[in-house]
C-alpha cells in the first residue's frame, strides 16, 4: 500500500472563501442549544424512574412527552444541526464549489429551527404522531420533506459542478445520505400511519427506525470521518478498496435489517431471519471500515494524546465497533428472549447515538470552532475535561443500563413479580441519572470554553489552506490505478 506524500503536493487557499462560515457557526450554535434541551429532557425523564419526577401532574411536561422531546431533539436538533454545520464546511472544500445559494442556506437554517421549535411545542401539547421515531406532528412532516429536498439541491449543486473527479469517498456518503434520508422520512412518516396498518406497519416502522440511523446518520457520520481524519493526520486514508467495501456493504445490508427491532413478533419468520442474517453481515462490513481507519492511524497513534478532535473520532470508532459487535449478538433470537423491552436496548441506543455520532460531531465542532471564529482556544484543559466527563459519563451509562437490562430480562424470565424487577433496577437508574449529570456538566464546561474562545482577543494564525482531496487525501490507489491495493 502506497501513500501520497502530502507535503510534495500543491495546496490552494481558496477553501476559506468558498466556505460560508456564518452557516457553519449558526448550525453549530443551534445544534448545541438543542443538545442542551435534549440532555435536560433526558435528565428530567430519568427522575421518573427514581419515583421523584420533577414535574408531577403538569400535563405539558408529562414524562411521555418529555421522552419524545428528549429523543427528537437529540436526533433532529442536536445531530442533524451539527451535521449540517459540518457539511457547510466540508462540501465546498471537497468540491471546490460553493453550495447552491446563500439565500437558500439561510432560509433552510431558519426553516429547520422553526420545524424543531414547532415539533417541540407540538409534542408538549400532545400533537405527536403515534409512530415511533416519527413523532414529529403530522402537519410538520410535509415541511420537513420540502426542507430535505431543498437541502439536497443545495448540496448537490456543488457536487455535480465539481471538477474534482473521481468523487472523494466522503462525497459518496453525503450524496447517498441525502437521497436515502428523504425516502426514509417519507416512508416512515406516511406508510405505517396511512397505508400499512398492523403488522405490516410495524415492519415498515422497524425499517424506518433502523434506516434513520443507518441511512441518514451513519453515512453523514462516516463521510465526516473520511474527510476530517486524513486531513488532521495529513495522510491519505489507508485503503480505497476497504472504503468501497464499507460504502456498498452499508448500502446493501442496512436496509434489510429493520425487522430485527421486532423479533419474535407476528411478522413472518423468513423476514425476521433475513433481518438477523443481514445484521450479522453488516458487522463484517463495519470491521473493514474500522480496520481502514486504524491502519490509517498506524504510526501516528500519539496524536490521540494531543489532539482532542482525533480523540473524539477514534473513541467514537471504538464505540461504533462495540455497538455493532453488540448488535451481532443481541440480534440473535436467543439473546432477544432476555433483553427485549429491557434497558439493554436503551444502553445500546445511547452508545450509538451519543457515543458514536454524538462524539464524532463533538469532535467536528471542537476541530472547527477556532477556524470559524478565527480565535485561539480559550482553554485546552477545558476541552480535555469536556472529553473525559462526557466519555466516562457515557461509558458508565452504557455499562450500567446493559447490566440493568440483563437483571430485568432474567427477572422477567424467571417469572418474578414485575415489582421485583423495578426494585432491582432502582440502583441502576440512580447511576444513570448520575452519569447523565456528568455528561451535562461536561457540556457546560465546553460551552463556556466555546463562548470564551469566540470572545478571545487572540486571533488564530493563518488558516490551514484547503487541501486538494483528490490528490492529497485519497489513497494512491484511487488516483493511480496501477498501484496495487
Ligand atoms: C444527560 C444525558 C442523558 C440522559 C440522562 C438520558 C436519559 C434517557 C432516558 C431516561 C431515556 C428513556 C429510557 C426508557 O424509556 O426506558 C432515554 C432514551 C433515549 N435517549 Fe437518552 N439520555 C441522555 C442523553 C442522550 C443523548 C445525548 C442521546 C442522543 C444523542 C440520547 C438518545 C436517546 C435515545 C435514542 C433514546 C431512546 C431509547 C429507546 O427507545 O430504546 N440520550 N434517554
Amino acid at each position: 500500500m502506497s501513500i501520497v506524500n502530502v507535503g510534495a503536493l500543491p495546496k490552494t487557499s481558496e477553501g476559506s472563501s468558498l466556505v460560508d462560515k456564518w452557516m457553519v457557526k449558526a448550525h453549530f450554535i443551534a445544534g448545541i442549544s438543542f443538545f442542551f434541551l435534549a440532555l435536560l429532557a433526558g435528565l428530567v425523564f430519568s427522575t421518573q424512574f427514581l419515583r421523584n419526577y420533577l414535574f408531577p401532574g403538569i400535563e405539558v411536561l408529562s414524562p411521555g412527552r418529555i421522552r419524545m422531546i428528549h429523543t427528537n431533539m437529540a436526533a433532529y436538533g442536536f445531530l442533524a444541526n451539527l451535521f449540517f454545520g459540518g457539511l457547510y464546511w466540508a462540501v465546498p472544500r471537497l468540491t471546490g464549489e460553493r453550495v447552491w445559494k446563500r439565500s437558500v442556506s439561510i432560509f433552510l437554517f431558519w426553516a429547520w429551527q422553526t420545524i424543531l421549535v414547532a415539533t417541540f411545542v407540538g409534542q408538549m401539547f400532545g400533537y405527536a404522531q403515534g409512530v415511533e421515531w416519527a413523532e414529529t406532528p403530522i402537519f410538520i412532516d410535509p415541511v420537513v420533506v420540502i426542507g430535505v429536498l431543498l437541502m439536497t439541491v443545495n448540496f448537490y449543486v456543488p457536487i455535480l459542478r465539481t471538477k474534482e473527479k473521481p468523487l472523494y469517498v466522503s462525497l459518496w456518503y453525503f450524496t447517498a445520505a441525502f437521497v436515502w434520508t428523504g425516502l426514509v422520512y417519507i416512508m416512515g412518516n406516511y406508510l405505517p400511519q396511512f397505508f400499512a396498518p398492523g403488522v405490516a406497519g410495524a415492519a415498515i416502522g422497524g425499517l424506518f427506525i433502523h434506516d434513520l440511523v443507518g441511512l441518514f446518520v451513519t453515512p453523514l457520520g462516516w463521510g465526516m470521518m473520511y474527510y476530517f481524519v486524513p486531513l488532521i493526520l495529513k495522510k491519505p486514508i489507508y485503503s480505497h478498496a476497504l472504503s468501497l467495501v464499507g460504502f456498498w456493504g452499508l448500502a446493501f445490508f442496512y436496509p434489510l435489517q429493520g425487522v430485527h427491532h421486532f423479533l419474535w413478533s407476528p411478522i413472518p419468520m423468513f423476514v425476521q431471519y433475513g433481518a438477523v442474517t443481514s445484521t450479522i453481515a453488516v458487522e463484517i462490513v463495519v470491521t473493514t471500515v474500522i480496520v481502514n481507519f486504524f491502519m490509517t492511524l498506524k504510526g501516528n497513534g500519539s496524536i490521540l494524546k494531543t489532539n482532542i478532535p482525533m480523540r473524539w473520532f477514534y473513541t467514537g470508532m471504538i464505540l461504533y465497533f462495540t455497538t455493532c459487535l453488540q448488535c451481532a449478538f443481541q440480534v440473535t433470537l436467543t439473546l432477544q428472549q432476555i433483553i427485549h423491552f429491557t434497558d439493554w436496548v436503551v444502553a445500546h441506543a445511547h452508545l450509538v447515538m451519543l457515543g458514536v455520532f454524538g462524539f464524532w460531531l463533538l469532535g467536528v465542532v471542537t476541530h472547527l470552532w477556532p477556524k470559524v471564529t478565527g480565535r485561539e482556544w480559550f482553554s485546552l484543559r477545558l476541552n480535555a475535561w469536556h472529553y473525559w466527563l462526557t466519555a466516562i459519563g457515557t461509558v458508565i451509562m452504557f455499562g450500567d443500563l446493559t447490566i440493568a437490562g440483563l437483571v430485568q430480562g432474567f427477572s422477567w424470565r424467571s417469572l418474578q413479580i414485575w415489582e421485583q424487577s423495578l426494585t432491582a433496577s432502582m440502583p441502576f437508574w440512580m447511576v444513570r441519572t448520575f452519569a447523565g449529570t456528568m455528561i451535562v456538566l461536561g457540556q457546560m464546561l465546553w460551552v463556556y470554553n466555546l463562548y470564551r474562545t469566540a470572545k478571545n482577543p487572540k486571533r488564530l494564525g493563518s488558516e490551514v489552506p484547503m487541501l486538494n482531496l483528490e490528490h492529497e487525501l485519497a489513497p494512491a490507489s484511487m488516483t493511480n490505478p496501477t498501484i496495487a491495493l
